[in-house]
C-alpha cells in the first residue's frame, strides 16, 4: 500500500510535535523539511523516531560531493528514513551520497535509508527551466535526471503525480515515486497548481504520497488523515 507522509511544516518544535502526537496513533509517516529542521534542529528527528515515526528528511542535498556525503551520513545518525539530493548535483555528487548511505547503514547496522533524487522543482516551467541555463523543457529534463539518478544508484525520486507514468517507464516500477500535491476531493488547493486525489495518485503508481496542509490545517487532523489513509487503502 501506498505511504503517506504527513509534511510537518510548522515554524516551531512546539507546533510540530502537537501535531505529530495527534497523527503517530493511524500513521508513522512525518516529513520533516527545511522550515521545521532549520527551527528545531536534529533533537527534533530524535524525538519523532524515539515515538515511533518513519520520518522523511526532505532537505534537498546539493554541494559538493563530499560534503553531500557527510550530509547523508549524518541524516542516518538522526534516523531519517527517507533522505533526498538534487540530481543537478552532478553523477560524483550523487555517487558519493549513494556510497555514503550503503556504508553508514552498515557501519550503524540499520538498514539504508531510501535515498530520493528531486529533478526539476514542480515551481519551474519550461522557461524557467531554460532561463537557469538547461537547454531542454521541463519534462525532456525531468527524463534526463531520473536516467541519471538510476544509473547513479538512487531508489527514486520526488515528482509531480503526472510524471509517474514517465518515471516507471524509464525507470521500472521498482524505482520510488515520492508524489506531493495531492489534495481530496472538496479540499482547498492553497498554491499547489497540478493537483491529484490521494485516490489518483495511487491509481497513477505513486509508491507514497506527500500531503501537508489538507490535514494539518483541518479542524480534525487526524479524521482527515484516516480518510486519506481508507481511500488509499481501497483503491
Ligand atoms: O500543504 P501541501 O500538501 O501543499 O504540502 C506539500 C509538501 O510537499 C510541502 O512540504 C512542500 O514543500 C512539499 N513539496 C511540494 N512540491 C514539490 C516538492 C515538495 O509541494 N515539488
Amino acid at each position: 500500500m501506498a505511504k503517506v507522509f504527513v509534511a510537518l511544516d510548522f515554524p516551531s518544535e512546539a507546533q510540530a510535535w502537537q501535531m505529530a502526537e495527534k497523527l503517530l496513533p493511524v500513521n508513522p509517516y512525518l516529513k520533516v523539511g527545511l522550515e521545521l529542521f532549520v527551527a528545531a534542529g536534529p533533537a527534533f528527528l530524535h524525538r519523532l523516531t524515539a515515538a515511533g515515526a518513519e520520518v522523511f528528511l526532505d532537505l534537498k542535498f546539493h554541494d559538493i560531493p563530499n560534503t553531500v556525503a557527510g550530509a547523508v551520513r549524518s541524516s542516518i545518525s538522526l534516523g531519517a528514513r527517507y533522505v533526498n539530493i538534487h540530481c543537478g548535483g552532478g553523477e560524483a555528487m550523487i555517487r558519493a551520497a549513494v556510497e555514503a548511505s550503503t556504508k553508514e547503514a552498515e557501519r550503524l547496522g540499520v538498514k539504508k535509508p531510501t535515498l530520493l533524487g528531486v529533478t526539476v522543482l514542480t515551481s519551474l516551467d519550461d522557461q524557467a527551466v531554460q532561463q537557469i541555463g538547461f537547454p531542454r523543457s521541463a519534462s525532456a529534463q525531468v527524463k534526463h535526471f531520473v536516467e541519471l539518478a538510476q544509473e547513479c544508484g538512487l531508489d527514486g525520486v520526488v515528482c509531480s503525480a503526472e510524471e509517474i507514468p514517465l518515471v516507471k517507464s524509464l525507470a521500472g516500477k521498482n524505482f520510488i515515486t515520492m508524489v506531493p500535491g495531492i489534495r481530496p476531493l472538496g479540499s482547498d488547493k492553497g498554491d499547489q497548481k497540478r493537483t491529484l486525489t490521494p485516490a489518483e495518485a495511487v491509481l497513477a503508481g505513486a509508491d507514497c504520497l506527500v500531503v501537508g496542509r489538507p490535514v494539518t490545517g483541518a479542524a480534525d487532523p487526524r479524521l482527515a488523515l484516516s480518510q486519506i489513509l481508507q481511500e488509499v487503502a481501497h483503491s
